[in-house]
């Protein structure tokens, strides 16, 4: 990779984050849903965004199909275009973050390498992952998008699950099996772990300076 020289970022003279977070009330956090394709990734962080909206919070969903069809459109499966892929959105997380937004993320990652990269780059302590898990089979026979049935005649190559590797997380911050909860009931255990860590305490004013 061609690396850049002569670069000064500014950090001086910007509002910072804390100040951001005060103006929208809330502590900025990305949640990063993991797991299979067809698992309920984006069901659920479309929920969990629209529920989190109702209580007042500014979130932004970054998923696979949309980011995939701009910003990355010129990446593809294999193993190193995902890791570029995953590289790029956790790079954009930290601009949400930095302007005190909370990011839903909604990426198969499927290994663990791309995980830490991503936890790396986000930063530890602003870094919820969430294990959205459904056996292979569930998720193949629900088959949403009919990519599974493609990749079984071999008309989509390194399909994850299928061609391509999957990694279970170690150490998820949580884990959703999906085949076994309602999304209602699944996004109700993703809010009592997330509400917690994103809500302001005795929400302060917002001071001009
Ligand atoms: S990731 O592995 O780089 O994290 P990402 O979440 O961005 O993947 O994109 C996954 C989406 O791309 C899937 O939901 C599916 O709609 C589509 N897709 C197209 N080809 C593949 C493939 N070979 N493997 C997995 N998903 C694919």
């Amino acid at each position: 990779m061609k690396r850049s020289r002569n670069i000064h970022p500014v950090f001086e003279r910007v509002v910072k984050r804390e100040d951001k977070e005060k103006l929208l009330k809330q502590h900025a956090k990305v949640i990063w849903l993991t797991g299979l394709s067809g698992a309920g990734k984006t069901t659920l962080g479309a929920t969990l965004e629209q529920e989190l909206f109702k209580r007042g919070f500014l979130t932004q969903m970054l998923d696979g199909d949309n980011i995939r069809s701009g910003l990355n459109k010129n990446l593809g499966f294999g193993l190193e275009d995902r890791l570029e892929n995953i590289r790029r959105i956790a790079e954009i997380s930290k601009l949400f973050l930095n302007a005190g937004v909370i990011t839903i993320n909604c990426f198969i990652t499927p290994t663990e390498a791309m995980r830490q990269m991503a936890r790396d780059i986000v930063g530890a302590n602003d870094y919820i992952e969430i294990y959205v898990n459904a056996p292979l089979e569930v998720c193949e026979q629900r088959d949403v998008k009919g990519l599974y049935k493609k990749a079984r005649q071999g008309l989509i190559k390194n399909f994850t699950g299928i061609d391509s590797p999957f990694e279970p997380p170690k150490n998820p911050d949580l884990e959703i099996r999906t085949d076994q909860l309602t999304v209602e009931q699944s996004v109700q255990k993703i809010l009592e772990y997330v509400l917690p860590k994103i809500t302001m305490k005795n929400k302060p004013l917002f001071e001009k300076r």
